[in-house]
């Protein structure tokens, strides 16, 4: 049986949190702007992917989503009205530089940093504290047609992209954060196709992980000298990965090697200014890694005031023995495998509570994963940039949601982020995954992870009941039941 899940009933020592906590809210802009041909926006990735028959559940696209590209001022209020103190959003890289090809970053576009810069304001003016994202996944399609992230090109020019968004809006952003999830980036969308560019190549997947890598270096770098006011950051989604059975050998390698593809491959080169070799090694059949340069880890590590972490669910996995019927329960859909050099690895259901996407429910890995970061990058401070759930939502006849379920969840969750405050991790924020319901990638419109309620047939927003019960957590700043 694989280890259990206990039912997060437990309440943490304390249920207050630090001062100064930062409580906010996450979007992303393909997933919440919509006017997609506007102000001069070219396509991304993930314009060319969802509009491929086939690729997004119900056809679904970016197009409308939320319709936030008009309605920002409406979507501020909302932010203001539930007490929010920070709206971390992304800014969509076509927007910036629209006409940005391999070699040259291209004319900046104007309207579109102006749309960012009127967003900014309007925070501003609402006391929330912007926190940019440079890279959400919507890579500029151009790029793709270049190589993509297999090719450094697509590095270099992301460090000139994040200097020209850190000279625009430096001045009034707290915190820049580079890249979002460089782990979905490269291996979703290189390795098992089921995200934007839909690439099934094992060995580009390993190219995209160290071009990203260097992309969020050099953004680092760039956000560090044109903004030298603001927090220089960077989101992972660290899994928390463990062994079915942790007396065996092969069970606690397929957890090692797992760890080291997700988590290891960048915190190596971010924090400590090398791969870990073992990482090299498990991949050695499928990449040389001849496109690591002499010089690439000194740009890659670059100083970190923060670091982000994405949580959202555990992950039991044993060693496949190769017989019977393999278990893939990852959690990332039906496509070829995001886990290269892994076919003896097996991914396990486990038994409890899950989300709508599927996935289990168990906030310990929120703070193991905390007091892992606070180890790993001592002095550096720590977010959580998502957490939150996919829940069956529905308007009930009083047209509120009742989401009991994820209530439950966000203060189960939050618990564990003070269990790791007491266990000394420097958290200073949370930002609730999503301020809106949203696009979903893959799985389109299907799945519901707003605190606010999305009608997209009249775009209607209507905070669901988790809404008011976390606006209540941080006017109070202390953990309800
Ligand atoms: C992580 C991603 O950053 C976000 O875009 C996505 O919607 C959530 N996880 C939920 O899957």
């Amino acid at each position: 049986m694989p280890p259990t899940s206990e039912p997060p009933t437990s309440e943490p020592v304390t249920t207050r949190f630090p001062e100064g906590f930062l409580w906010g809210s996450a979007t992303a802009s393909y997933q919440v702007e919509g006017a997609v041909t506007e102000d001069g926006r070219t396509p991304s990735i993930w314009d060319t992917f969802s509009h491929t028959p086939g690729k997004v559940q119900d056809g679904d696209t970016g197009d409308v989503a939320d319709d936030h590209y008009h309605r920002v001022r409406e979507d501020v209020a909302l932010m203001r009205d539930l007490g929010l103190r920070s709206y971390r959003f992304s800014v969509a890289w076509p927007r910036i530089t629209p006409h940005v090809t391999a070699d040259a970053l291209g004319d900046v576009e104007q309207r579109g940093l102006d749309f960012y810069a009127g967003l900014v304001d309007e925070l501003m003016a609402a006391g929330i504290a912007p926190a940019v994202t440079l890279y959400h996944w919507d890579l500029p399609q151009a790029l793709e047609d270049a190589g993509g992230w297999t090719d450094r090109r697509t590095a270099e020019r992301f460090g000139e992209y994040a200097a020209v968004v850190a000279r625009a809006l430096g001045d009034r952003v707290r915190t820049f954060i580079t890249l979002n999830e460089p782990w979905c980036a490269a291996y979703l969308g290189y390795a098992a196709g089921v995200h934007a560019p839909g690439r099934t190549e094992p060995a580009s997947a390993l190219a995209a992980v160290h071009h990203l890598n260097l992309a969020h270096g050099l953004a680092a770098r760039a956000v560090r000298e044109h903004a030298p006011d603001a927090e220089v950051a960077v989101t992972l989604n660290l899994g928390w990965f463990r062994a079915e059975d942790p007396t065996s050998d092969a069970d606690v390698d397929a957890a090692r090697r797992v760890d080291g593809l997700q988590n290891r491959v960048f915190l190596g080169p971010m924090l400590h200014g090398e791969y870990p070799s073992d990482v090299l090694e498990d991949t050695c059949e499928v990449t040389d890694w001849s496109f690591v340069r002499v010089g690439d880890a000194d740009v890659i590590r670059q100083p970190l005031d923060a670091v982000g972490l994405n949580y959202y669910s555990p992950t039991v996995v044993r060693h496949w023995t190769g017989v019977g019927q393999k278990q893939s329960a990852d959690g990332h859909g039906d496509g070829a495998s995001p886990w290269v050099a892994c076919d003896d690895v097996e991914f396990l259901e486990l038994p409890g509570p899950r989300t709508e996407m599927g996935w289990s429910i168990d906030p310990r890995g929120m703070s193991e994963l905390l007091l892992r970061l606070s180890r790993e990058a001592p002095g550096v401070d720590l977010y959580v940039t998502e957490n939150g759930m996919a829940a069956p939502d529905v308007v009930g006849d009083d047209g509120v949601v009742h989401d009991a379920d994820r209530t439950a969840y966000l203060h189960d969750h939050l618990a564990a982020v003070l269990d790791a405050v007491e266990g000394g991790a420097p958290v200073k924020g949370y930002f609730v995954w999503s301020l809106l319901d949203n696009f979903e990638w893959a799985y389109g419109y299907s799945k519901r992870f707003g605190v606010v309620h999305v009608d997209y047939e009249t775009q209607a927003r209507t905070p669901k009941d988790s809404a008011r019960w976390y606006s209540r957590v941080a006017a109070g700043n202390e953990l309800l039941p």
